[in-house]
Order: structure tokens, then C-alpha cells, then sequence
């Protein structure tokens, strides 16, 4: 039995307008969930959701429930040592280990004494990402964290967040790059509207993607970047 936060049939309404209705997700331990579907859907509010930040939901307990916002970006003089140390302020600790351990995971070595305003974008965004590992939640909610990443590197987060996932963690991210999805996920939960239209094996979830984008899903054998 799973203590992680769920929505169970969960209506969600936002300035007087409903954006989820009849919502039921529940990511278990152990499983990397991608979540997809186009601009408006309610994914962003379906991760607020989860995380207790929306009014009548339950506030989940930081140190179990790490959520990264899209887009998230630390913006004072802080070294990105000192960011990543931030995510044991739930635990009221330093437990210096877990921050070692999440910046190596996050190949933010090389980098830990610079400034989180003087490296890339990328690079800040590693360093959010360690931020949260830090915190050694049961549950990761990231949203498009492979937004503004590079090819390769957007490849070596969506590794290390199945790792987290096969270590027992709970991790949903909001993808928009379809391909990352079916490649690394276990499940795939495609919203449109404000409703769950399909949650399938990452495996078999292409057709059902490719009808929310009013798309159509094939082999395409055009040259294209790999995984090395
Ligand atoms: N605070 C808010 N007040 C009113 N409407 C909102 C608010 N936040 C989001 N919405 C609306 O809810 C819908 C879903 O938004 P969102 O969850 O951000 O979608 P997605 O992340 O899938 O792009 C959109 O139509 C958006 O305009
Ligand atoms: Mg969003």
C-alpha cells in the first residue's frame, strides 16, 4: 500500500473554470510516468495538483514530495554547491552525502563552486534537478525538464530519472519530447482537455500520443541524433 499523494477522481476548477474533471492518477514506487499532451491540457495543474499546491488539496510533506517547477531557475549569487544543499532544508540537515551524491549523479562536479547566475541554462537547470534528488523524495514531479537541454543532456536526465524511478522512487515528468517519453518511461498518461484520454505502457503509447496532437503516429527514416 502506497502513502504517495494521488487524485482519486479528482475535479480540479481554476478561476471559476473547470481545467481537470474526473482525474485519477496514482504513480506508484518504482515507475518513471510520462505525462504528455498539448499546451492547456492541465498537466502543470495536474503536478500542482499532486504537490498539495492548489487550494483543497492536501499540503504533501516536502521531505517526501519533490516538485520542480517548468522552467525553475535560482537566481541569486548562491554556488551551485550551495543550490543543491537547499534541498535538505525540509530534513533540516546537511546530510552532505545525499548533496554529494545528487550533484555527482548530476555530472555537477566540475561546477560546484560556480555561480548558479554565471553558468548556462542547462547547468542551472542540472542544478534544480540536483536540488531535488537531494531531498531523496519518495515522489519527483518535474515539469518539461528537458525543456531548454541540449540533445545529449536531455538524454542523461531522462536516464537518471529512470534510475531514480528503478530506485524506488515515485517520478512523473511533464515531456513534450515524445520520443524521450517512449524511450525511457515505463507508463505514458496522455491528458487533453482536462481528462486522462489514455494510460498505457510507454511501449505501446505512440498512437494514442500522436491522436491527442491531432497527429499521426509512423517510422520515420530520417537521420536523427541517438543516444550514444
Ligand atoms: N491560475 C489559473 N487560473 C485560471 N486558469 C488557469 C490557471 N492556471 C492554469 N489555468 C488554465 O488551466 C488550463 C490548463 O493549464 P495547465 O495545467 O498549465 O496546462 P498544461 O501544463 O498542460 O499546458 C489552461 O487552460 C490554463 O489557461
Ligand atoms: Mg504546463
Amino acid at each position: 500500500m502506497s502513502h504517495l499523494p494521488a487524485l482519486r477522481n479528482r475535479t480540479v476548477s481554476l478561476g471559476g473554470r473547470p481545467v481537470l474533471r474526473d482525474i485519477d492518477f496514482a504513480p506508484q514506487p518504482g515507475e518513471l510516468v510520462a505525462l504528455c499532451g498539448p499546451n492547456g491540457a492541465g498537466k502543470t495543474t495536474m503536478l500542482r495538483a499532486l504537490a498539495g499546491l492548489l487550494p483543497g488539496f492536501t499540503a504533501t510533506d516536502p521531505r517526501r514530495v519533490a516538485y520542480l517547477p517548468q522552467g525553475a531557475r535560482s537566481v541569486w549569487g548562491l554556488t551551485v554547491a550551495q543550490v543543491v544543499a537547499l534541498g535538505r532544508i525540509p530534513h533540516g540537515d546537511a546530510a552532505t552525502a545525499s548533496v554529494e551524491h545528487a550533484m555527482a549523479l548530476c555530472s555537477l562536479m566540475p561546477l560546484r563552486d560556480a555561480r548558479v547566475d554565471r553558468i548556462s541554462g542547462g547547468e542551472a537547470r542540472r542544478a534544480m534537478l540536483a536540488r531535488a534528488l537531494a531531498t531523496e523524495p519518495d515522489m519527483l514531479l518535474l515539469d518539461e525538464p528537458t525543456a531548454d537541454l541540449d540533445p545529449a543532456a536531455a538524454h542523461d536526465v531522462m536516464r537518471l530519472l529512470r534510475r531514480t524511478a528503478d530506485a524506488g522512487c515515485a517520478v512523473v515528468a511533464v515531456l513534450h519530447a515524445i520520443d524521450l517519453a517512449i524511450a525511457y518511461a515505463h507508463r505514458v498518461t496522455v491528458v487533453g482537455e482536462g481528462r486522462i484520454l489514455a494510460d498505457l505502457p510507454a511501449d505501446r503509447a505512440l498512437p494514442a500520443v500522436a491522436a491527442a496532437f491531432g497527429m499521426r503516429a509512423g517510422v520515420d527514416p530520417a537521420p536523427r541524433l541517438l543516444p550514444p
